[in-house]
């Protein structure tokens, strides 16, 4: 059972990629341990803050240190990742030498709810990634288009082709830690 630290890149209450992260969850329950990591409440990047740094960039540290993986759920925002994914990936390098996502086994998908879907920002966040020294799985790629009906009130896919192709996206997932961790 991997701990994987979740990391949704909207903060509204209707998101559609919490609502897809949480789908994925319960998808995979038996192989994973889901945290969702909080972003709304850490500040914008300031290095003055390192001298008395606030709890919720400890936290955040602390919750990436925790995990066995780190899985990024991004929406797109204006060809882009949002503001709150970049300012977590930030944190997460300092202070200098002590860079928490060195190493840590990672995969990025996206939900839109249009068909151009979140290719742009997820090509962007792996570019930020990889040289930040996160082992991120390369496929399959996963750009999640919802539409009604493909996810329940109680988080369950419900097309069995869409749910196939997430518990196979979900089981090289695992497979991919396993080798790298
Ligand atoms: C500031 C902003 C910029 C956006 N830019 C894009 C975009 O470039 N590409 C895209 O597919 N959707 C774009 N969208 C639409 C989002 O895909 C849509 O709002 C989506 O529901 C956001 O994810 P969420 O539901 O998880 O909050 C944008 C939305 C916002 C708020």
């Amino acid at each position: 059972m991997y701990k994987v630290a979740v990391f949704v890149g909207s903060l509204r209450r209707e998101s559609i990629n919490l609502q897809f992260a949480k789908a994925l969850a319960k998808l995979g329950a038996s192989k994973f341990t889901f945290h969702f990591v909080e972003l709304g409440d850490v500040p914008l990047y300031n290095e003055d803050l390192w001298v008395d740094p606030p709890a919720s960039v400890l936290r955040l540290k602390q919750d990436i240190a925790d995990a066995d993986a780190v899985l990024f759920v991004t929406p797109e925002y204006n060809r882009s990742i949002p503001a709150v994914i970049k300012n977590v990936v930030d944190w997460g390098t300092r202070p200098h030498g002590q860079n928490s996502w060195s190493g840590k086994p990672a995969s990025i998908v996206g939900a839109s709810p249009g068909n151009v879907g979140t290719a742009v920002a997820q090509a962007q966040l792996r570019s930020i990634l990889v040289p930040l020294g996160l082992l991120l799985l390369g496929r399959p790629e996963v750009y999640f288009t919802m539409k009604p009906d493909l996810i329940d009130e109680n988080h369950d896919i419900i097309p069995d082709s869409t749910r196939k192709f997430l518990q196979g996206y979900l089981d090289k997932f695992e497979s991919w830690i396993a080798k790298v961790a």
